[in-house]
């Protein structure tokens, strides 16, 4: 098992990462915990809730579970009240414990449950997607969307503990294994170049789930996310590089209609284009941006983005998080391992959009 570790002012927590895990939930439930909430889907629970359960019973404690209906889609407000309805209804009081057992939507969906549920419960996450394992479930950013936003209302909010099981991955299918590696060779990009190398030397185990390679990319990836998040909790500034690729990833993904493409796809992509604008921003060297497209090509991701129309692309990356005051800000790499946070002029951005859409 390895053992990375997550220090923010918010709450300092481990993150165990290794086969079985999930057998061993009961070590990470604190001796003064009243009764223990799995928050589930349907999906995660007939894989997996049974032996979830079985580990957390051992503790002696009440488990209930609580079944959200699958999909991001239903990331919102109405979800969050079953949660609400079904802690109310089962009388749990503030020391109970909510167990997020599912992909980045349940851990997003539960940790801003526990945020707010008498005023802030103590939350595990045991993320089941390479998505969650690598990005979502470390850092403490909770939300559910609005039907005028994606995440928009949420909070900054710690686990006591993340759990990563590597057996679940088995059961993951290949396009989400895929759009989980983007996430892992961003961190790469924008922060190890020795990591990224690794990750184009190893990009068929990793797709293939080798059980070396993905426990080392995992490890990897949650040492740079607590890095940065352990320096900037609240993304007042660092932290934003870790939103490489989703500029562009995003307007791709709300202009094609949320679930086209999976939101690792999207940013996959998006770190071609992000790579591509760089080398005409910053001079980020052009074999690098060969290297990208081929690495994000190779993790089984679309390295080609889809046509929206140069207006439409500025129009959807207009409404993203990051623009202040009017002007997108982009992460840009000034070389492998190295990222910056800068405007771009909207010429170059054309310019970009003309040659990696089709
Ligand atoms: N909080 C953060 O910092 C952060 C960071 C990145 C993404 N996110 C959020 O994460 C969400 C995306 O997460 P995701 O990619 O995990 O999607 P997801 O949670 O929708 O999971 C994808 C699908 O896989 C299924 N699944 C989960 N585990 C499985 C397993 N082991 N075997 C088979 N199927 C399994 C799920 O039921 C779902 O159908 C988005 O809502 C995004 O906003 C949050
Ligand atoms: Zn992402």
């Amino acid at each position: 098992m390895n053992v990375v570790q997550v220090d923010t002012p918010g709450g300092s927590y481990p993150i165990h990462i290794g086969p079985g895990r999930l057998d061993a939930l009961d070590q990470c439930i604190p001796a003064d915990a009243t009764a223990i909430a799995v928050v589930t889907n349907p999906t995660v629970a007939a894989l997996y809730g049974e032996r979830a359960e079985a580990a957390l019973a051992r503790t002696g404690k009440r488990v209930l579970r609580i079944e959200l209906p699958d999909g991001e889609a239903h990331k919102d407000w109405q979800s969050l009240n079953l949660i609400f309805d079904a802690l109310l209804a089962q009388r749990l009081d503030r020391r109970c414990v909510l167990v997020a057992l599912g992909g980045g939507v349940i851990g997003d969906m539960t940790g801003f449950a526990a945020a707010v549920y008498m005023r802030g419960v103590r939350f595990l996450q045991v993320p089941t997607t390479l998505l969650a394992q690598v990005d979502s479930s470390v850092g403490g950013k909770t939300a559910v969307n609005h039907p005028l936003g994606k995440n928009m209302i949420g909070a900054f909010y710690q686990p006591i503990a993340v759990e990563i099981d590597t057996d679940v991955l088995g059961t993951l299918p290949a396009r989400e294994v895929s759009a989980g590696l983007a996430e892992v060779i961003k961190y790469g990009l924008i922060l190890d170049p020795a990591f990224w190398t690794w990750c184009e030397e190893n990009a068929q185990k990793l797709r293939a789930l080798d059980p070396d390679a993905i426990a080392h990319a995992i490890r990897r990836s949650c040492e740079l996310k607590a890095q940065v998040v352990g320096k900037d909790e609240r993304e007042s500034g660092l932290r934003a590089i870790l939103n490489l690729g989703h500029t562009f990833g995003h307007a791709i993904e709300s202009g094609l209609g949320y679930g086209a493409w999976l939101h690792g796809e999207a940013v996959g992509c998006g770190m071609v284009q992000a790579a591509e604008l760089s080398a005409d921003v910053t001079g980020f060297d052009r074999g690098d941006v060969a290297r990208v497209r081929a690495l994000v090509a190779a993790i089984g991701c679309p390295a080609v983005a889809p046509d929206l129309g140069a207006d439409r692309w500025l129009e959807l990356m207009q409404v993203d998080k990051k623009t202040e005051g009017g002007s997108i800000r982009y992460v840009l790499m000034t070389r492998i391992g190295a990222a910056v946070m800068q405007p771009a002029p909207d010429d170059a951005v054309r310019a970009v959009l003309a040659r990696t859409t089709q």
